[in-house]
């Protein structure tokens, strides 16, 4: 055979393999999303998400040493409050649950890097995330809303607040409010690329935040556009978001690959509570490696071009890094 060109010939040995490597990960891009609970001594288990669990604030500190165990220092929380009325109060509280969460985890773990989710849905009794007017969410009357939010975020002690509401204009209103407060380096890492995805729902189960009528569809965004998602990832970044995230992360990272080209700041992609489950099932019922699955997830995201990458498998993957099996 005449053949000069043999790609299989960088692939003969494990340690050529490595050389060539496009693609590698370390632990510090890893983001682990926590669901904080009111309540004391509560570690229960999400029954659409298994291992993964609800945490009183009380016993989250297990849960944060082994991730720093890990070498996964950064968090993202998600709080689940007693109470919920029409305009989310608990979201903005000065004692609400996330709030709390941070003051404890910032005197507990002052090592870790702590992100919060900002949006409503978790506060709201209709599950909508933002305030109602009728039947609609209330744009312009929410950003004030959200703006509370993430200063009462950073007042807690957030290292970086990311606003997943979908609002028009939240990136721009909740930079203005921070910086009025003195929070001038306070990042945003705005939920910029965010689709109505029936991959988020495991998630309302873990948290009670699924909408009591109607769809997320009039704010979230519709996974046939593409462009639409341009347009949202420039926008925030003219807006003054800091990070841009793309979520879920397995069905979209054609969106990834194309904001990374197009935009200069660091891109996440959030592997969400959906893909967690069908990952988790599959492994359960012997369909899949689940060890193999998760680092080749992970890469995927990696490779199409992701900075961050926020996951329930944030310890399994640093793990598999640790241990060469990945990297
Ligand atoms: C809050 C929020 C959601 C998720 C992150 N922030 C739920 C939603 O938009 O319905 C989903 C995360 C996941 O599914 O893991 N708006």
């Amino acid at each position: 055979m005449d053949m000069t060109i043999r790609p299989r010939r960088l692939r003969g040995n494990e340690l050529l393999r490595k050389m060539v490597r496009e693609t590698r990960v370390d632990a510090s891009s890893l983001i682990y999303p926590i669901f904080i609970k009111e309540g004391s001594g509560i570690r229960e288990e999400i029954p659409t998400m298994p291992g993964q669990y609800r945490y009183s604030i009380d016993r989250m500190g297990e849960k944060l040493q082994s991730l720093l165990d890990a070498g996964v220092s950064s968090v993202m929380f998600f709080g689940i409050p007693d109470h919920k009325d029409e305009v989310g109060s608990g979201a903005y509280a000065e004692d609400g649950i996330v709030q709390k969460a941070l003051r404890q985890a910032k005197k507990e773990f002052p090592k870790m890097y702590l992100i919060t989710d900002v949006c409503m849905c978790e506060y709201t009794s209709h599950g909508h995330c933002g305030v109602l007017c009728g039947e609609t969410v209330d744009n312009d009357r929410t950003l004030e809303l959200l703006a509370k939010t993430a200063v009462s975020h950073a007042r807690a002690g957030a290292d970086m607040v990311a606003p997943s509401d979908m609002m028009d204009g939240r990136v721009a209103a909740i930079r203005a409010a921070l910086d009025a407060e003195g929070f001038l380096n306070v990042p945003i890492m705005s939920y910029a690329v965010k689709y109505a995805s029936a991959f988020y729902g495991p998630f309302r189960d873990a948290a009670g935040s699924a909408p009591a009528f109607g769809d997320r569809k009039s704010y979230q965004m519709d996974y046939h556009n593409s462009r639409e998602g341009i347009k949202e990832a420039l926008l925030d970044v003219e807006e003054g978001a800091d990070i841009i995230m793309v979520k879920p992360a397995m069905s979209y990272l054609d969106m990834v690959a194309k904001i990374k080209d197009l935009t200069d700041v660091p891109i996440a992609s959030y592997s969400v509570s959906g893909e967690y489950a069908m990952i988790k099932a599959g492994a359960q019922l012997g369909y899949i490696d689940e060890e193999k699955i998760i680092c080749e997830t992970a890469i995927s995201a990696f490779r199409a071009g992701c900075d961050i990458y926020l996951t329930y498998f944030a310890e399994e993957i640093a793990t598999c890094i640790r241990e060469g099996k990945i990297g």
